[in-house]
């Protein structure tokens, strides 16, 4: 029975160090997208954080791991849940860059949470010590990155013509329809396999939410005079999530699958504070009230999520067998 324990401790610390590889190749080209000496010159201290995190990672996973020739192998591969979010659309400006590095870093602090989570109920009071303080520093990070949400959009619309504007707000609001579509497919999906049921509540009562927040974007999109072939298009630039292809097979999916919606709903919120900020200065009122409704209605379901970490990482150890 301690070995499983071990063993989900071991996962969620590979699972840990692929996301800061995964982290600092973003970060490795994110100074230069950022457009910005400000939020360039965060990203570029976050780079330092990060090799220091992968570091103490690597370090606690060399304490667990048995054998060094998968450590190698673990080491190599740079993947986990959080590639998803930035493998769909590569961000084309700064504001795109900023709001995906914002979500990514609140995959990395569910990571870092989650771990802690399970370190503790495996009794390794260092690992979980590890996790805490790593944790602490994406929350950091991110805190910047929202700081920089204004110049995120700054930098977007520079080069932007004054009457191009409302062309860009439609952008912005044709994105925020995706992003939402994408919200309602994890959030669809989601419940079938929360394991947990407060979880599949939150999912199923923020399911309900998320159409409403669609309808109302389709209506400022429609109130524009936009046509509902647009939509399409986006769509299929953005593409779909498949929860399923990539949780399905995993036995410690609530956990994972809370991580990712917590990480998910900051992408949203991101997407929200740039769409109020773009329509304001449109003079679009309307929008920018909506968004910023929107963005508090993220942020609580988000806040939800988080609360059940814990129970998700207690069912996804049911589910292997283990009780803690
Ligand atoms: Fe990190
Ligand atoms: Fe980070
Ligand atoms: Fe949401």
């Amino acid at each position: 029975m301690p070995d499983t324990l071990e063993e989900q401790l071991t996962k969620h610390l590979t699972d840990a160090h692929s996301i800061e590889m995964q982290a600092l190749q973003q970060l490795l080209v994110a100074p230069r997208m950022a457009r910005d000496p400000q939020l360039a010159r965060a990203f570029r201290e976050h780079i330092v954080e990060t090799e220091e995190q992968e570091r103490l990672v690597r370090e606690r996973l060399e304490a667990h791991a048995a054998d060094p020739s998968r450590l190698k192998d673990i080491a190599g591969r740079a993947g986990g849940v959080g590639m998803v979010l930035f493998a769909r659309s590569q961000p084309d400006t700064p504001g795109k860059l900023v709001a995906h590095a914002y979500s990514y870093e609140h995959m990395e602090f569910a990571a870092y949470e989650l771990l802690s989570i399970v370190a503790e109920k495996a009794g390794d009071p260092e690992t979980a010590a590890v996790a805490r303080s790593i944790r602490d520093q994406e929350a950091a990070m991110a805190e910047r990155l929202a700081a920089g949400f204004d110049r995120a959009v700054d930098a977007s619309l520079r080069d932007v013509a004054p009457d191009d504007l409302g062309r860009q707000l439609g952008k912005y609001l044709a994105d925020a329809f995706a992003i939402e579509s994408q919200a309602l497919q994890l959030l669809e999906q989601g419940q079938a396999i929360a394991g947990e049921a407060e979880l599949k509540k939150i999912f199923s009562d923020h399911l309900e939410e998320t159409r409403s927040q669609q309808a109302a974007v389709r209506a400022r999109i429609e109130a524009r005079g936009e046509r509902p072939s647009r939509f399409k298009s986006v769509l299929l630039r953005v593409g779909g999530v498949n929860l399923g292809a990539f949780f399905g097979a995993q036995p410690d999916t609530p956990a994972k699958l809370a991580g990712f919606a917590f990480a998910f709903e900051h992408l949203e919120i991101a997407a929200y504070e740039q769409l109020q900020r773009v329509a304001r200065r449109t003079g679009d009122n309307d929008t920018a009230r909506i968004a910023e409704r929107m963005a508090g209605e993220e942020r609580a379901a988000a806040a939800a999520i988080r609360a059940r970490f814990e129970p998700a990482v207690d069912a996804a150890l049911r589910a292997q067998g283990v009780s803690a």
